[in-house]
């Protein structure tokens, strides 16, 4: 696949290159922050930057308008155009989109939507932002995308065919015996206009240590849909390159522009080792992650906790604390010994300042092999579940019957 990246102002990089024929315009500019974002690399050795600062909203307004309307230019027939932003200024921009494209050409307002773990400000904590799809025409290019059926689809939903009755209301289609028909296999349920994707963390390697750098999967999904193998694919704002890195593993040629020697620098060095990071969350499925370990907390049915999610030696953290010390709970594995157990939590907490450290004990794996631990902050109690297997056990052992 053949990709390029241009230094410049993405107007006149357009003019001066030629640029033309483009299948899908993905352009996340700077949203009228009025800020410098700058960001130091993981190993502190350089930061990147880039202004956001405008003399008025107005030249800020400007600025969009002229350039997406040069954008739309570029676009062959069956294009399309995905522009982020977020609260600070997608009014404006979905203003600008109207006129320049029209609104019978407006297609979704995707809202890409992750968690975030903050609690410092008053007010909703912002978690989403939103990217605007418009097409040059009607005839426009779509490739449908299919997520896993919720857990609550019955399998009646997934097998039977539809179609409508006379009403136009969709009904299960039946043959001429009454039986329902059997659609066969089904690729799921078509996915819609909230993407929940995780954003990077700080420890992903696939993080390059520029500004406002956007996921991989995030443009894959964007390239999936409105682009097909081959295509052409268009960044003007690229940034650290994400958007030519996706498009080189989707197989898609990609031309990026921007202002900074460094974002220039940046892109052409992903791009010569595409890398995106994978992330369990997405993986697994949220739900499916979440209830990985149901069966270990089950043991904590009856106390107050939170599910503590990627880690491999808490598996919670309890809402009660003792003498004013945070509580992590790990609950001991089918296949590990008590000492093992013990050692992931003491191991977990490390770094985790003074706490106190419980293990619940379920079982009693190769316990005469084990060393012991000795922790003054650390309590093992044995589930109720272990207890009653022992009780059964010891009863069985003295041969006690029933008395009468
Ligand atoms: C929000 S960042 C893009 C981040 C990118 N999507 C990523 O994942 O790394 C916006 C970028 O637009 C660039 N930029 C600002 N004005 C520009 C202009 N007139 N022409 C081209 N690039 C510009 C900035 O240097 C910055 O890298």
């Amino acid at each position: 696949m053949s990709w390029k990246v241009i230094k410049g102002d993405c107007l006149e990089a357009i003019k001066e290159n030629k640029i033309a024929n483009i299948d899908l315009i993905y352009l996340d500019p700077p949203f009228g922050t009025q800020k410098e974002h700058t960001l130091l690399t993981r190993d502190g050795k350089s930061r990147f930057s880039y202004s956001d600062i405008w003399s008025s909203k107005d030249e800020y307004f400007w600025f969009i308008h002229e350039r997406v309307t040069v954008f739309r230019e570029l676009l062959k027939e069956t294009g399309s155009l995905f522009f982020h932003c977020d609260t600070t200024s997608s009014h404006i921009i979905r203003l600008i989109l109207d006129d320049v494209f029209g609104s019978n050409n407006f297609r979704s307002e995707i809202i890409w939507y992750y968690k975030r773990w903050t609690n410092s400000q008053k007010g909703l904590i912002p978690a989403h932002q939103t990217i605007f799809f418009y097409s040059k025409t009607n005839d426009f290019k779509f490739n449908s995308i299919y997520s896993d059926y919720s857990e609550t689809t019955n399998v009646e939903q997934i097998l039977q065919k539809r179609e409508r009755d006379a009403r136009g209301k969709s009904v299960y289609a039946v043959d001429e015996e009454g039986e329902y028909i059997i659609n066969g296999t089904k690729k799921g349920v078509a996915i819609n206009d909230v993407w929940e994707i995780p954003y990077l963390n700080p420890k992903a390697k696939e993080r390059v240590g520029y500004p406002t750098q956007k996921p991989i999967t995030l443009l894959e999904r964007i390239i999936n849909l409105a682009s097909d193998p081959g295509d052409l694919i268009f960044d003007p704002f690229c940034g650290s390159g994400t958007t030519l890195v996706a498009a080189s593993l989707c197989g898609r040629n990609s031309i990026g522009v921007d202002l900074s020697e460094e974002a220039c620098e940046l892109s052409t060095k992903r791009l010569n080792d595409p890398f995106k990071s994978h992330s369990l969350v997405m993986n697994l499925g949220r739900e499916k992650y979440l209830h990985k370990d149901a069966e270990a907390l089950s043991h904590l049915s009856n106390v107050e906790y939170t599910v503590v999610a990627r880690n491999k030696g808490i598996d919670a953290l309890l809402k009660e604390e003792i003498n004013g010390h945070l509580v992590f709970v790990r609950v001991q594995r089918e296949n590990e010994t008590i000492s093992e157990a013990i050692s992931a939590i003491i191991k977990a907490t490390e770094k985790k300042g003074a706490c106190y450290m419980v293990v619940i004990k379920t079982n009693s794996n190769n316990e005469m092999f084990d060393k012991l631990h000795s922790h003054t902050n650390l309590i093992v109690i044995p589930s109720f579940s272990y207890q009653f297997k022992l009780c059964i056990e010891t009863q069985s052992l003295n041969g006690r019957g029933l008395g009468g």
